[in-house]
């Protein structure tokens, strides 16, 4: 027999007689095996396995392969070695050359399936970090787009950060799950990205604008959905319908489209209240900065108005604690 058939492979061999055991350790240690650990009793076979860490178990006598698997892997992990009943490899009663090649089969085909499910995750890992890298770019997109807008604004360039993260808030508030959640915080704040479009002369005019330039105004809804249309991410569609709904009104009285409640798509009615909010309590050219307590007022009036009254609610819920945390964290 070939005395190298099972050079570097650990053995541990469960149950039999003592005499058996011991002709058949010496028959693998002949074939190059360098360790083969002998256990009389099944009780005894996890802590002695943890301890010598064999490639194949070999079970001698009444040992039952199928139960010696249970005890070396209790939750079917699939993380104990093969375990063999001695039949399975043995030549009449002895290793032999036939049984020393089915053993080292036995052993290839394992390390062959190692080796396949290392392949698979690599495989996994690297579609996932594609996915990632998409994602990514997409999100850094996002936000530049988020940042073109606020230069085309005469809010401070951190309104539509606030705005998003106050949304977030109400989201949170109202049940939503993460994915949702993290979806407004991203989306909101291209609201006002359709500005790009409106020309500067009544975009930066100071003072009030003729209801004709408000008009050209009250376009940015539709034009910033245009930009952001016809994806098939799921964030963009979320930032589409912001862009295009968050005029609307509660009571059907807003813009473009003048649709009602629920129609009105819930983010859009989230980014309506916390938009409005947070362009109260700062500063703008033809206004001071309201405290507040008035802002939240403001937001409460509105509430089956313009405001959907459960958004209002969770707006009110998260009380002068979630505002300031809101507004801090652009
Ligand atoms: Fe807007
Ligand atoms: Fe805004």
């Amino acid at each position: 027999m070939d005395d190298d058939l099972l050079a570097g492979t650990r053995i541990l061999v469960i149950g039999g007689d003592r005499e058996v055991a011991e002709s058949l350790r010496k028959d693998l240690s002949a074939a190059g095996s360098p360790s083969v650990d002998l256990v009389p009793a099944l009780a005894l076979a996890a802590a002695q396995a943890a301890a010598a860490q064999p490639q194949v178990v070999l079970c001698l006598g009444d040992a039952d392969p199928a139960a010696v698997r249970e005890r070396l892997d209790p939750l079917g992990l699939g993380s104990a070695p093969p375990v063999l009943a001695v039949d399975e490899v043995l030549d009449g009663g002895r290793l032999g050359a036939a049984g020393g090649r089915r053993l080292r089969l036995v052993l290839e085909h394992r390390d062959l399936r190692a080796r396949q499910g290392e392949l698979e995750a690599i495989v996994a890992g690297q579609a996932l970090s594609a996915f990632r890298d998409t994602e990514a770019i997409r999100l850094d997109a996002l936000h530049r787009l988020a940042l073109a807008a606020e230069y085309r604004d005469d809010n401070s360039p951190e309104h539509t950060q606030r705005v998003a993260a106050l949304a977030a808030r109400m989201a949170r508030h109202l049940g939503e799950g993460d994915r949702a959640v993290w979806l407004v915080r991203q989306a909101a704040p291209l609201h006002d990205l359709g500005k790009i479009a409106i020309p500067d002369s009544i975009l930066l005019k100071p003072g009030r604008l003729e209801p004709e330039e408000f008009e050209v105004v009250k376009t940015h809804a539709v034009l910033g959905a245009r930009v952001l249309e016809g994806s098939d991410s799921e964030l963009l569609g979320v930032a589409e319908r912001i862009a295009r709904s968050h005029h609307e009104r509660w009571d059907g009285g807003g813009y473009p489209e003048g649709l009602a409640g629920e129609a009105i798509p819930l983010p859009a009615r989230l980014v309506a209240v916390a938009d409005v909010f947070d362009v109260l309590v700062h500063e703008r050219p033809y206004k001071d900065a309201w405290t507040v307590e008035d802002a939240a007022g403001e937001i409460r009036a509105g509430a089956g108005a313009q405001f959907d009254p459960a958004v209002v609610d969770a707006f009110d819920a998260l009380g002068a604690g979630g505002w300031t945390a809101a507004l801090k964290s652009s």
